[in-house]
């Protein structure tokens, strides 16, 4: 329980701002997120010695849309993320969420709409649907068992009986593979309406992770997804490219992987080799 009101306390701090982990708020004149995004000029640095991230880019996510961002280690995906969700503030710039900026909403409007999938797991010890609801008592078995079912989950522990499976600290009696689905059923469990996926799949095979991408995908929602394997910006409506921090390339998959000698299209190239 130690580090679960640690995340709690965290998520009371103004400053933080986090929602996957949102507490339960009583204001029912909260309202939901379309999911437009609109990133003007936006730009970055951790610190003054640093360098500049995102070169001033703008770019737009109409409401269900899907953004994949690509690019190798350290080219600034989780911090794009992380400013998206409102985790760290852009330094030039800004963001509209719906055509608002962030503090002009509500926060528990924006924290119940957003839901960052991040690479760190967070499970607890205690029961596998508490883990899924965290404790929030809005959410049913029922809903829970629907959210398991779309990860895959639900079958390979054994049906609906297994929410009341106890896990471990960290989940250390689950595989890789099933911390990372409970964390995506845990998103897809609050249906929000902008859904954040950092290397959320990496641990999957492509079988699984083809049938999770699918299945976050399933419902209207605007999704923004880095992952490892190139799938999922192949199936996306929007490929930001960065390479060290600088956004590159921008545009349809397809019109992308046809641009010769771009760096999409290389990626492409260089993913194929390493299946091949
Ligand atoms: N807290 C931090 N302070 C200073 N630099 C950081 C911090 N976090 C990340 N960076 C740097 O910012 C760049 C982008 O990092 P990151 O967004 O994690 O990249 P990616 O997710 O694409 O691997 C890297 O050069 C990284 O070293
Ligand atoms: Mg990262």
């Amino acid at each position: 329980m130690g580090r679960f009101n640690d995340v709690v306390d965290t998520v009371v701090d103004p400053s933080v701002r986090s929602f996957s982990l949102a507490r339960r708020d009583a204001d029912s004149s909260e309202t939901r997120l379309q999911g437009r995004i609109e990133i003007m000029k936006l730009a970055f640095q951790f610190s003054h010695t640093t360098p500049r991230l995102f070169g001033g880019m703008s770019l737009m996510l109409e409401p269900g849309q899907h953004l994949a961002i690509v690019g190798g280690s350290g080219s600034g995906k989780t911090t794009l993320l992380r400013i998206l969700c409102g985790l760290l503030q852009s330094t030039e710039g800004s963001i509209l969420y719906d055509g608002r900026h962030w503090m002009s909403w509500d926060d528990p409007s924006l924290r119940r709409s957003l839901s960052l999938i991040s690479q760190d797991v967070f499970l607890f010890k205690a029961s596998l649907f508490e883990n899924l609801t965290l404790w929030d008592p809005r959410f049913s078995q029922a809903q829970a068992v629907s959210a398991l079912k779309h990860t895959g989950l639900l079958e390979e522990l054994g049906g609906a009986a297994s929410l009341q499976h106890q896990l471990l600290e960290g989940g250390r009696n689950l595989s890789g593979g099933q911390r990372q689905r409970v964390e995506i059923a845990r998103a897809l469990l609050r249906d929000p309406s902008l859904l954040l996926m950092d290397e959320a799949t990496s641990a999957l095979d492509e079988r699984r992770e083809r049938q999770v991408v699918a299945a976050v995908k399933s419902s209207p929602r605007s999704l923004i997804t880095v992952a490892h394997r190139l799938h999922s910006a192949q199936v996306s409506d929007l490929v930001l490219v960065l390479d060290r921090g600088e956004p590159v390339e921008v545009g349809h998959p397809r019109e992308l992987a046809e641009q010769t000698n771009g760096y999409y299209q290389r990626l492409l190239m260089a993913e194929a080799t390493t299946t091949a």
